[in-house]
């Protein structure tokens, strides 16, 4: 059955855990939904994982729909979330509404995320005025990646602790119905997801948090950037389809790949016509 707003707030007020797992594509989504993720995040770290650049900044509005729209037609009983990409939204609020209107008119998702807590209220209010559900995104926040100089743990400190909570407050009340809570210490994850009504999402902020998110390549050790602490490997896709192109490629060069049981042997001309083939050409 399709997640929807309610029933993941619902699983929140059950104490039942909610898993999140980024994803950028049909076949990956379709393997997600049946092994029964509940939400799939569309996240702007496709420009690291699928496109190889450094930061997630120069991914535009256009890739991210394209990416999205693959993931929507395999992910049918999966909450889809699409990120709204760096300056999609931090112009002007009818900038956010206008692009978050497009994320979803153009994808078939079913909710947008933005990054940023006080800085992005008016924006969250405005795109959920829309009739779109918002997660939010505070603590370590990629976009922002400059302003950190680096990725960084967020909420260090009694005023920075103090300031992430609040930034939680903010955008609970602008309307958001979910928060990734990235690189925030456990104690204060554990006190966000107490204090407010809406999910939230801890990537490297404990097992405090509602819920859990991973870039799904560092979690299925496929990842090309170095992983980060919080990265656990749940399988070792990455060594298994190394060895499965090697293999190929030894097959194919000795030529034991592709073997009679691979080709259409019963469709095959005779050998008297090859024979006669052979001879008048
Ligand atoms: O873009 C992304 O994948 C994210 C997650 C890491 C939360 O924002």
């Amino acid at each position: 059955m399709k997640r929807t707003v309610s029933t993941l707030l619902d699983m929140k007020k059950n104490g039942e855990k909610i898993t999140q797992l980024t994803c950028y594509d049909y076949s990956t989504a379709l393997l997600m939904n049946e092994a029964g993720i509940d939400t799939i995040l569309v996240g702007d770290s496709l420009g690291m994982t699928m496109q190889g650049y450094d930061t997630t900044l120069p991914v535009t509005m256009e890739e991210m729909i394209t990416y999205g729209r693959s993931v929507v037609r395999g992910a049918k009983d999966i909450f889809v979330i699409m990120d709204m990409p760096f300056m999609s939204y931090q112009v002007s609020v009818a900038q956010a509404v206008e692009n978050a209107g497009r994320l979803i008119k153009e994808t078939g998702a079913n909710a947008v995320k933005l990054e940023g807590g006080a800085a992005v209220k008016e924006q969250i209010k405005a795109i959920v005025d829309s009739g779109i559900p918002v997660c939010a995104h505070i603590g370590m926040t990629p976009q922002s990646v400059n302003v950190f100089g680096g990725f960084k743990v967020q909420g260090k400190g009694e005023a920075n602790a103090e300031r992430v909570l609040q930034d939680a407050f903010d955008v609970q009340e602008a309307g958001a119905f979910m928060c990734v809570l990235e690189c925030v210490p456990p104690k204060l994850a554990e006190l966000i997801s107490k204090k407010v009504d809406m999910i939230t999402i801890g990537i490297g902020a404990s097992n405090k948090c509602d819920g859990q998110v991973l870039v799904w390549q560092d979690m299925a050790g496929i990842s090309a950037n170095v992983s980060p602490k919080f990265a656990k490997h749940f399988g070792e896709i990455g060594q298994a389809m190394k060895d499965a192109f090697a293999t190929y490629s030894n097959e194919v060069k000795n030529a034991t790949f592709p073997a009679v049981e691979h080709t259409y042997t019963k469709s095959d001309c005779s050998d008297d016509f090859l024979k006669s083939l052979d001879e008048k050409y």
